[in-house]
């Protein structure tokens, strides 16, 4: 068993800022609690919700650390289970050389599979999967849309909606990253800002529309997804890039018998992240073992250059996810 040190790196911020806040500070190893396991950090996966936070826009959820990341893979350290390795999904902490996990929330580290590959899963993969299977309830032979489509949860959304028979047509801002996005398995890429996504959509289907609107944009483009959805659709809401308000043209939700739902995977309780845990360990994981399904990885970068790894991502030139190692 290796012995644990009282004190670590993290970065923990003092005030809200540009990336350039994000410095290696030393700070005390937290200590589990009950049903909570210490992990020794050796990758963090990135996620634009730590850039809302580091902008002072989206502050820890109230128990949470006040150091940045949602997901962290590494071994386990003390305890009966000391050593083994796991990929976690945390309210917060992971931007650090140990950080503290839910028991539940643990997953193993797919065989083959880097650290850094397992540290981009928690976060879209929990996500994309209650969103866009449980409450977007996606089935194969389903066409679904995706916005981001090379964002983080973009892929996972093209990766895992692939994986389980749905046609995941994507949106996303330039040709490339169109391309990208059909090279990772999404059977149409549209360039939202040399095309219509919603006439691209109708053409598409045959003007029949899709089952469900993964969306990550809101403001204007909640009436222009009304527009793809067909009869029964489901609109899920996960962010409001283009804003938090948005006209809802009702004759569409009445005329198709729309559902528009939502949810933000943070602030959920611990039990109800654990049962996620359950069900992506057994639906999800045999895929994730036997090689079916990847990450797509931007870039990887050291806990230290942690700033740099925050203006790789809001230049928005990433494709995939953004992983720091230790
Ligand atoms: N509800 C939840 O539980 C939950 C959990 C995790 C993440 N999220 C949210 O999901 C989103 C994606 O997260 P991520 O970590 O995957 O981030 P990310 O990789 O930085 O992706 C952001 C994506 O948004 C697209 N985008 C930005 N502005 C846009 C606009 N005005 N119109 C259309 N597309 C736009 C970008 O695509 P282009 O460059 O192609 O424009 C980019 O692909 C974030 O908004 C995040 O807050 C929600």
């Amino acid at each position: 068993m290796v012995e644990i040190p009282d004190r670590m790196i993290a970065i923990d911020p003092a005030a809200p800022g540009g990336p350039e806040v994000l410095v290696p500070v030393e700070r005390p190893v937290p200590v589990p609690g009950e049903g909570e396991l210490l992990i020794r950090v050796e990758a963090a996966g990135v996620n634009r919700p730590d850039v809302m936070q580091r902008l002072g826009l989206y502050p820890p959820p109230p128990g949470a650390p006040s150091v940045p990341g949602l997901e962290v893979a590494g071994a386990i350290a003390g305890g009966p289970r000391d050593g083994e390795r796991v990929c976690a999904l945390v309210a917060g902490g992971g931007y650090a050389e140990y950080c503290v996990a839910p028991e539940g929330q643990c997953l193993p580290v797919p065989s083959g599979f880097s650290m850094a590959e397992a540290a981009a899963l928690p976060e879209t993969f929990f996500t994309v999967w209650t969103n866009l299977f449980q409450l977007g309830r996606a089935k194969a032979g389903d066409i679904v849309l995706v916005h981001g489509g090379t964002s983080g949860i973009g892929t996972t959304a093209i990766l895992l909606g692939r994986a389980f028979g749905l046609t995941v047509i994507v949106t996303a801002g330039s040709p490339e990253k169109c391309a990208a996005a059909v090279e990772i398995g999404a059977a149409h890429a549209i360039d939202y800002k040399a095309q219509d996504f919603a006439e691209e959509v109708k053409r598409i289907t045959g003007g029949r529309g899709v089952a469900a609107v993964l969306d990550m944009v809101g403001g204007d483009y909640v009436a222009r997804n009304l527009a793809c959805l067909a009869e029964e659709g489901r609109h899920v809401s996960i962010a409001m890039q283009r804003g938090p308000m948005a006209e809802v043209p009702l004759w569409q939700v009445m005329a198709k018998r729309l559902t528009l739902t939502g949810s933000t995977l943070r602030a959920r309780p611990a039990a109800f992240k654990a049962a996620l845990a359950d069900e992506l360990r057994e639906k999800v994981w045999p895929l994730l073992e036997g090689g079916m399904i990847r990450p797509a990885i931007d870039s990887t970068f050291p806990l230290k250059a942690a700033a740099a790894a925050h203006e790789r991502m809001e230049s928005g030139n990433h494709i995939g996810k953004i992983v720091l190692t230790i």
